[in-house]
C-alpha cells in the first residue's frame, strides 16, 4: 500500500498529528492528491472550449475594473484563467494553487507571479489587490465565508471577488448561501454553454 493510501486509511487523530507534523505551508496529503490528479490528466476537460465559454464571461465581468489593475487568483490550476486574459488586462497577476504540478505548467510573464501553497493559509507576495479570483474552486474550502474573510485584507477598499462555479456540482448552493453571511453581490452573469451551467459573481464586503 502506497504511504499516501496508508496516511489515508489512518485513523483520525494519527492523521491529523501527521498532517500538522508535515504541513508547512500546505497540506501534503491534498498536495499529492491534487498533483496526481493533474498528472492522471484529470482536469484536461478544464480546457475544452466549452469549458472556456466562463472563462470569457468572467474576462468580460473584470473589464469594468481599471485596467491596471491588480489580480490574485486563488487555486488558479494549469492558469486557464491568466493565460486567457490580454496583457492590457492587468499590471500584475499572482497566482497560487496546492498542485506543483499545475503550477508549473503555467508560462509565467515579468508581471507575473505563481507558486504553490494551500488557500488556507497562504499570504500573497504583492497586495493588495483590485480582484480576488476564484474559478470553480471554493467548493474545496473547508469555511468559504471564513476563507474569504480572511483574504479581505489583501483587497483594496474598492476591491471585489470574483467567483464562479458550476451549479451542477451539489455543494455551490451551500457555497453561495455560506458567503452570503459576510459578502453582498456587485454583479451576477449566468453561464451556459447548452449543456452544463455556471454562476459567476462579483461580490464584495457586506458594509
Ligand atoms: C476544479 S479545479 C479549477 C482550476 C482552475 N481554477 C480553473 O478554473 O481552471 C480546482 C483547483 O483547486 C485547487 N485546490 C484545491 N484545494 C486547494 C487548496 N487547499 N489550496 C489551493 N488550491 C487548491 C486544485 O489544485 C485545482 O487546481
Amino acid at each position: 500500500m502506497s504511504l499516501v493510501k496508508k496516511i489515508k486509511n489512518a485513523p483520525k487523530k494519527i492523521k491529523w498529528l501527521i498532517n500538522k507534523a508535515l504541513r508547512k505551508n500546505f497540506s501534503n496529503i491534498d498536495k499529492k492528491l491534487w498533483d496526481d490528479e493533474y498528472n492522471k490528466g484529470g482536469w484536461e476537460f478544464l480546457k475544452d472550449p466549452n469549458e472556456l465559454e466562463r472563462i470569457y464571461v468572467a474576462k468580460k465581468m473584470l473589464r469594468k475594473y481599471p485596467a491596471d489593475k491588480k489580480i490574485f487568483e486563488i487555486g488558479c490550476g494549469e492558469g486557464i484563467f491568466f493565460l486567457e486574459m490580454d496583457k492590457d488586462d492587468y499590471s500584475y497577476f499572482e497566482g497560487m494553487d496546492i498542485s506543483e504540478v499545475a503550477i508549473n505548467r503555467i508560462p509565467t510573464t515579468p508581471n507575473s507571479y505563481f507558486t504553490f501553497a494551500d488557500m488556507e493559509v497562504y499570504e500573497p507576495k504583492n497586495a493588495p489587490f483590485d480582484v480576488i479570483v476564484l474559478n470553480e474552486v471554493l467548493y474545496f474550502s473547508k469555511d468559504p465565508n471564513a476563507l474569504l474573510l480572511r483574504y479581505t485584507k489583501y483587497l483594496k477598499n474598492s476591491g471585489v471577488y470574483l467567483i464562479g462555479m458550476y451549479s451542477g456540482d451539489p455543494r455551490s448552493a451551500g457555497v453561495w448561501a455560506n458567503i452570503s453571511k459576510s459578502f453582498v453581490d456587485v454583479d451576477i452573469e449566468p453561464v451556459s454553454d447548452g449543456k452544463k451551467e455556471w454562476i459567476y459573481k462579483t461580490v464584495k464586503l457586506k458594509p
